[in-house]
């Protein structure tokens, strides 16, 4: 049997993102059978206009659509900038969600995690998340869900923050695609 690929999209591009570093544990500790890829060029992607969005597309587009396309889930894992999710996120959320219909995340579970430095972990980001790629056409899996603050110390050694990222994971994975 292949393995069940997750496309994981980060909303952050800073080197040293934590959100970056979730993503990456969660993709060397993937359980058997299933394939974590983080799906990179978020930040080359031109600011959606539907102009650009024709017979040809900027290659930083093609190239994220064909990750996502070739997944059977993803997985959103964002911090939150100004009680909403980052841009870069809106924007490759956009991109997946052309064509009409047909864009890239139609059709396949969805999940949201992702960890800020305030008692609530991003919620409104990951809110947002959640009702923009249900528009999109994602199968969100409402009830997954993780807002994980980080006020201090490296939530990456506490086991059970761990443990949560990871089980969201597997919920992901064993959630059915409906359509
Ligand atoms: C422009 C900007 C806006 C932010 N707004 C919020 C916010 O509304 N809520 C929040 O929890 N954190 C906010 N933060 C803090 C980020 O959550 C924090 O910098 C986080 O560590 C970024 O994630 P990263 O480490 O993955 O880059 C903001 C940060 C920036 C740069």
């Amino acid at each position: 049997m292949t393995d069940t690929r997750v496309a994981v999209l980060v909303g952050s591009l800073r080197a040293d993102s934590l959100n970056r570093r979730i993503a990456e544990n969660l993709r060397d500790n993937a359980p058997e059978g299933v394939t974590l890829e983080i799906v990179e060029g978020l930040g080359d992607l031109p600011f959606y206009n539907e102009d650009l969005d024709g017979e040809t597309v900027p290659e930083a587009a093609s190239l994220v659509r064909k990750t996502v396309a070739e997944a059977d889930r993803v997985l959103a894992v964002t911090p939150e900038y100004n009680a909403t999710m980052p841009a870069v996120l809106n924007n490759a959320i956009d991109w997946l969600s052309r064509p009409y219909g047909a864009g890239a995340v139609v059709g396949k579970p969805f999940a949201v995690i992702g960890a800020t430095p305030t008692p609530y972990g991003g919620k409104w980001a990951h809110e947002h998340t959640q009702k923009s790629a249900t528009i999109a056409g994602a199968q969100v899996v409402e009830h997954i869900v993780v807002s994980q603050s980080a006020m201090e110390g490296d939530i990456l050694a506490d086991e059970a923050v761990v443990a949560k990222f990871a089980d969201a994971v597997q919920a992901l994975v064993d959630a059915e695609p409906t359509a």
